[in-house]
């Protein structure tokens, strides 16, 4: 693998769920893989499970880590024939070629603007690293995709299903605020990658890129949605055609332990209680929550492996 930018990098899927899965089984088997190597993860964004569970997953490979919230450091500049006299000190084309002088793989995320869909659908950030660093550059949440998030969903689901095509149903909940598209899209590919019924529900207007779910089916009626489901991947996203705008807090389409029937619970974290999800569903064995953010360390492994077999 010669990046992880979106799950397209991953050239065989359920073999790489595989491998993830023996991984978790046996985390240090390659510790000797990363030695002298090092990962510089670099964060335009907050995290709590990227940043941990990245950090740990470099480490079972025996790499060291170097960490850089961007925002401690200068405001760079990503467009082209700027003239720099206002409030970026450093363009990332020199950015991005001294880090890789310290790196032997860069990590990176960079959220989503919210304002711009043109501009958050182009990838500035992420593609201006790809572009000028020498190193491969792995996504961990850029504008418009997730994908170790995905690569950790997919493990799970292969981990805890108990029939060989299981119905898998992502459902949109209510939030205050505006939240990217980059989780619920990466999902939405990956689930079109693995043996799954997979289908979306959402109130009408929360349409997701059509680009990307225009092979899946889509039901704006939840409860007939969840029906026989066997996984619900709960989910907000803002919206997509009156972009980055939230039209709809609706109460109705939090989940429910009721609308959850026997199914099981997946989210990737943070999740409002009781806003998004009910205690009643967080606090089940039926929520596989924790499960799936501890997959995080091991999708994160499996993507670094590969790459440092490849350097
Ligand atoms: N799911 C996820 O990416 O979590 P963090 O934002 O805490 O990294």
């Amino acid at each position: 693998m010669k990046k992880y930018i979106d799950i397209s990098d991953i050239e065989n899927v359920s073999k790489t769920i595989e491998a993830a899965i023996a991984l978790k089984k046996d985390p240090f088997q390659f510790e000797k893989l990363g030695k002298n190597k090092t990962l510089v993860m670099l964060f335009f964004n907050s995290s709590l499970r990227t940043r941990l569970s990245t950090e740990k997953a470099a480490k079972n490979l025996g790499m060291d880590v170097v960490i850089l919230n961007v925002n401690d450091a200068w405001n760079l500049e990503f467009e082209d024939g700027t003239i720099m006299n206002l409030d970026t000190s450093e363009h990332v084309k020199e950015a991005a070629q001294v880090i890789s002088q310290y790196a032997d793989i860069i990590a990176l995320r960079a959220f989503s603007t919210l304002k711009d869909k043109q501009k958050d659908a182009s990838e500035l950030v992420l593609n201006s690293f790809v572009k000028y660093a020498s190193v491969p550059i792995v996504n961990m949440e850029s504008s418009i995709a997730h994908p170790l998030q995905a690569l950790t969903d997919a493990m799970t689901i292969e981990e805890l299903k108990t029939t060989s095509k299981p119905k898998v149903v992502l459902s949109w909940a209510p939030h205050p605020k505006a939240l990217p598209h980059a989780v619920a899209n990466s999902f939405v590919k990956m689930m079109q990658q693995i043996d799954v019924d997979f289908s979306i529900t959402h109130p009408k207007g929360y349409e997701l890129d059509s680009e990307i779910t225009k092979n899946i089916l889509i039901n704006h009626n939840q409860e007939e949605a969840l029906k026989k489901a066997d996984f619900v991947y709960v989910k907000n996203w803002s919206n997509y055609l009156d972009y980055g705008k939230v039209v709809s807090q609706d109460s109705e389409w939090m989940l429910t332990k009721e609308k959850l029937s026997t199914a099981k619970f997946m989210h990737c974290l943070p999740v409002r209680r009781n806003v998004v999800v009910e205690d009643a569903v967080l606090d089940s064995e039926q929520s596989v929550v924790i499960h799936q953010a501890n997959n995080r360390t091991f999708a994160a492994q499996i993507v670094l492996k590969k790459i440092l077999e490849n350097l």
